[in-house]
């Protein structure tokens, strides 16, 4: 095993995950939307390279999906509609 710094000024996580039986997932609604608005947003604001957007199994908060996280920053998004996907990046740009 080989440990090094993070690779990324700021790694953006979407939950996806879903369910089949119905029940609260993150990915059952917006998940992979989210995913590919932040990627979007993310090429548009020039960072491609310092920031990452993958996207996460559960993250354990489905009643609040859909959830997105920023590493290593520890911020938490919850109920994320895509009209929230700017105020995201303009955050993830305060860290850069
Ligand atoms: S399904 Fe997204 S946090 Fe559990």
């Amino acid at each position: 095993m080989q440990g090094q710094p993070a690779p990324y000024a700021a790694h953006i996580w979407v939950c996806v995950n879903e369910r089949a039986d119905g029940s609260k997932a993150c990915g059952n609604g917006l998940g992979m939307t989210l995913k590919d608005l932040l990627k979007a947003g993310v090429a548009q604001r020039g960072w491609k390279g310092r920031v990452r957007v993958s996207h996460s199994g559960c993250m354990g908060l489905c009643a609040r999906g859909p959830n997105v996280m920023i590493h290593p920053a520890g911020r938490w998004f919850s109920n994320v509609t895509p009209a929230d996907v700017p105020a995201i990046l303009d955050e993830v740009g305060t860290f850069l």
